[in-house]
């Protein structure tokens, strides 16, 4: 049966580090015992919205590493569809993370296989990506793979969200095929000439609305997310919860929110499930480890 949500994205080994501060340049501070966790943009969104129940599947690249055999292995144990999860020799992509007292984090991605990931890659899995109801996209991967699994998906009437994280710019042809575009206030004002986080957020989704993509979410954090369409613009609050880990919490909500949609949402109600989604990965360690299962309360 055909996919609620393909992913085509990036699958990282997270090694995850708490520590009281973080250093400065030249200097050195201690932290935690090291974890080693699965992650990446592309793998978290397919583990949470196969453990919400959907049909999910993922077109990436690991390496031929040690790592790349926990990712894979993580992505299953999810009830993730792995058969165009390829291999590369060399190493699997790895996220260096430090998590703060406040459950902030700060992360550097080495994209390894992420980065093998090609065009051709996205026609060989042509079928796969025209047989999803929603194909989910993040900046993990080269933009050329991305724009090309965009124009593949909306050619064959599929839905395209796309996380434009880690901030980049991308042309505008590729912004259209959006629906929605999502961000978080720094990336959408990256993406505004002139932008600034700290704008308001229903004037950055408004500018954002003009530069093309079909409609706009912006993730708000504590604060929930926005919701732009050419109708206008919503709130949607998100509940409130002691966060432990906010590592792969933006991942989580675009997952519900791919498939809700998937399943027939407007945005507004997806974003209304994908926000307290959210809010669920937050109250955990790590990333996927965070992520709720099918059934399991929801904060409200
Ligand atoms: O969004 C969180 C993710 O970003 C982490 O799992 C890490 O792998 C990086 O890709
Ligand atoms: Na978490």
């Amino acid at each position: 049966m055909a996919h609620e949500v393909v992913v085509v994205g990036s699958v990282n080994a997270d090694l995850v580090v708490r520590v009281d501060r973080r250093p400065g340049p030249g200097e050195t501070v201690l932290g935690s015992d090291l974890t080693t966790l699965p992650g990446g943009k592309g793998a978290n969104q397919a583990v949470a919205a196969g453990r919400l129940g959907g049909r999910v599947a993922i077109l990436a690249r690991t390496g031929d590493d040690g790592n790349g055999a926990l990712l894979r292995a993580a992505l299953g144990a999810a009830g993730v569809d792995v058969s165009h999860l390829l291999t590369s020799e060399g190493p699997s992509g790895v996220a260096l993370i430090t998590v703060g007292p406040d459950g902030d984090n700060s992360i550097i991605v080495s994209p390894g296989a992420n980065g093998r990931l090609t065009k051709h890659d996205v026609l060989s899995a042509r079928e796969l990506i025209e047989g999803a109801a929603v194909v989910s996209l993040q900046l993990e991967i080269p933009q050329p793979t991305v724009a090309a699994a965009a124009r593949t998906a909306v050619d064959a009437g599929a839905r395209v969200v796309l996380n434009l994280s880690p901030a980049a710019s991308v042309p505008s042809d590729l912004l259209e095929l959006c629906d929605p575009l999502v961000v978080n206030e720094h990336e959408a004002a990256f993406l505004l000439p002139g932008g600034d986080p700290s704008d308001a957020p229903a004037t950055l989704a408004t500018c954002l609305l003009e530069l093309g993509p079909r409609s706009v979410v912006i993730t708000l954090g504590a604060d929930g997310a926005l919701v732009a369409t050419r109708d206008g613009v919503r709130t949607v609050e998100s509940p409130k919860v002691d966060p432990v880990d906010t590592t792969g919490a933006g991942d989580a909500f675009t997952a519900a929110l791919c498939l809700r949609l998937a399943r027939g949402d407007d945005l507004e109600a997806a974003a209304r499930f994908a926000v307290r989604v959210g809010a669920a990965a937050v109250r955990g360690e790590g990333a996927q480890s965070s992520y709720p299962a099918e059934g399991e309360p929801l904060p409200v």
